[in-house]
């Protein structure tokens, strides 16, 4: 299957991200916690090569709590501030405040001995489309806040919003594209939904889908589906027919309605019905 690159305007947002990145001292960087590497751009280490970092796997609330574990564990072991956070419920959310000191430790330290006293902290949100950026300036800066407006010797347009003394977000998040390295990468893209499903085959993209949850999340796959404990193989076209029956998926004339059945799943699992599921695990990105 082909899957989409995005189309035009990546040097523009890139070289926006340049311009953003420089006023700032902060980059939280939101990945979605199902895919935590497919959902990253790695330039992002190479654009905010000189600014602290706070990772947030955003949508752990969809995500294997047990996977989400190893994950922060994979993010720390690489020098990164990392949390687990639910965008939506805003759950998670209050531990941000100490991580940005720690992260940002040292430049404080350095304006405390430049006798900068209150220069709050300076952040801008990024992450690959439909990650949960919105969701969470939303969720994090609340109603309370105010929008400070412009600055001297700040990009005239730019908003800054302060969330408390110590805290600035910038309002409009940076937008990173993913990285198609390979086809898996594409994959687990349209598998969470990151891609535009008319262009999907949504038949192959189920039958890859119940592949990887045969082979990871059994049970909760047939349970969902009230397939009773296999006895034998299932392969995954067999899956999809026992989907078509548990959830009368029939065209007309009794014929199984495959297309129906896989739209059917993939909103299952991109809800969160099937269970709490990660589909790249630490050791095989
Ligand atoms: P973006 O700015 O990065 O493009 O993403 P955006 O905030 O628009 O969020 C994309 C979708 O992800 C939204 O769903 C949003 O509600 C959902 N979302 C964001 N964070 C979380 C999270 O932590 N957990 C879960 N479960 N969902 C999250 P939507 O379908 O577009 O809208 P809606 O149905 O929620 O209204």
């Amino acid at each position: 299957m082909n899957y989409q690159w995005y189309p035009g305007h990546m040097t523009k947002a890139k070289r926006m991200m340049q311009e953003n990145i420089s006023l700032i001292d902060l980059v939280i960087e939101l990945v979605d916690a199902r895919i935590p590497l497919s959902s990253r751009n790695p330039d992002i280490d190479e654009l905010g090569k000189n600014k602290s970092r706070l990772i947030l796997l955003n949508k752990s609330d969809l995500a294997d709590p047990g996977a989400n574990k190893l994950w922060m564990a994979y993010f720390r072991e690489r020098g990164f501030h990392v949390l687990e956070v639910n965008a939506k419920t805003g759950q998670g959310l209050r531990q941000i405040q100490p991580k940005v000191q720690e992260a940002c430790r040292e430049k404080i330290e350095r304006d405390r001995k430049r006798g900068i006293k209150n220069r709050p902290v300076r952040a801008i949100v990024v992450g690959i489309p439909n990650v949960g950026k919105s969701t969470f300036i939303n969720s994090f800066a609340g109603k309370a806040c105010t929008k400070t407006g412009n600055k001297p010797g700040v990009t005239k347009g730019k908003q800054w919003i302060r969330l408390n003394k110590d805290l600035e977000l910038l309002d409009t998040p940076g937008i990173l594209w993913p990285k198609f390295e390979n086809e898996d990468v594409g994959k687990r893209l349209a598998m969470i939904g990151s891609m535009n499903d008319e262009i999907l085959q949504m038949t192959e993209l189920a039958a890859e889908l119940l592949a990887y949850l045969l082979a990871h999340y059994r049970q909760a796959l047939l349970a969902r589906y009230q397939v009773e404990e296999d006895a034998e193989e299932i392969t995954p076209l067999q899956m999809l027919s026992l989907i078509c029956e548990n959830r009368k998926c029939y065209k007309k004339g009794q014929e199984p309605d495959f297309e129906k059945a896989a739209a059917l799943l993939m909103d299952d699992f991109r809800s969160g019905r099937i269970g709490r599921i990660t589909l790249e695990t630490c050791e095989e990105p």
